[in-house]
């Protein structure tokens, strides 16, 4: 058994196969990249949507009081004395999606225990502040609630609700 060194042509033809790995790997990337432009260009979200404006309906039918999830927009409504108030659902401790609890008045996030009032405030556990909010006009009597902007805050103020 003998060894052979290589030989020129197996030289040359490694370096093909390189240079043709590396035109390859530029024209994957070229693709993605034009890919991810396109996608820039879309639309963020669709109309209604999580991302955009949702319209939720009427105000009549968010009763003072009344805690109303709305999914497509991934955020509760809150009548509150002030007025309307639109909460993510996302839970300020790790962002888990914090149900409401109709048994015990709050909401009451199941992956660490955390609490929060109808305005949002931390009643215990985890979280580190209020549920964030996002903006509501009362266009016509409709409430419209712009996902697109969240608000973070240390605290509830009566001005963060909507007056109705
Ligand atoms: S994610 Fe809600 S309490 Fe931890």
């Amino acid at each position: 058994m003998s060894f052979e060194p290589p030989s020129e042509n197996r030289k040359i033809s490694r370096r093909r196969f390189l240079l043709s790995a590396w035109a390859a790997s530029i024209v994957v990337l070229s693709g993605q990249s034009f890919s991810a432009l396109l996608r820039f260009f879309q639309p963020m979200a669709e109309p209604g949507s999580f991302g955009g404006k949702v319209n939720i309906g009427n105000v009549s039918e968010f009763p003072l009081g009344s805690v109303t999830h709305v999914q497509k927009g991934r955020f509760y409504v809150s009548h509150v004395d002030e007025g309307i108030l639109a909460m993510w659902h996302r839970c300020t401790h790790l962002g888990c999606t914090v149900p409401w609890s109709d048994g015990e008045d709050q909401f009451h996030c199941p992956c660490h225990g955390g609490l929060y009032n109808t305005k949002g405030e931390v009643l215990g556990g985890p979280p580190p502040r209020p549920l964030d909010l996002f903006p509501v006009e009362i266009a016509d009597g409709d409430i419209i609630v712009d996902t697109s902007h969240v608000i973070e805050r240390s605290q509830y103020d009566p001005a963060q609700a909507t007056p109705v």
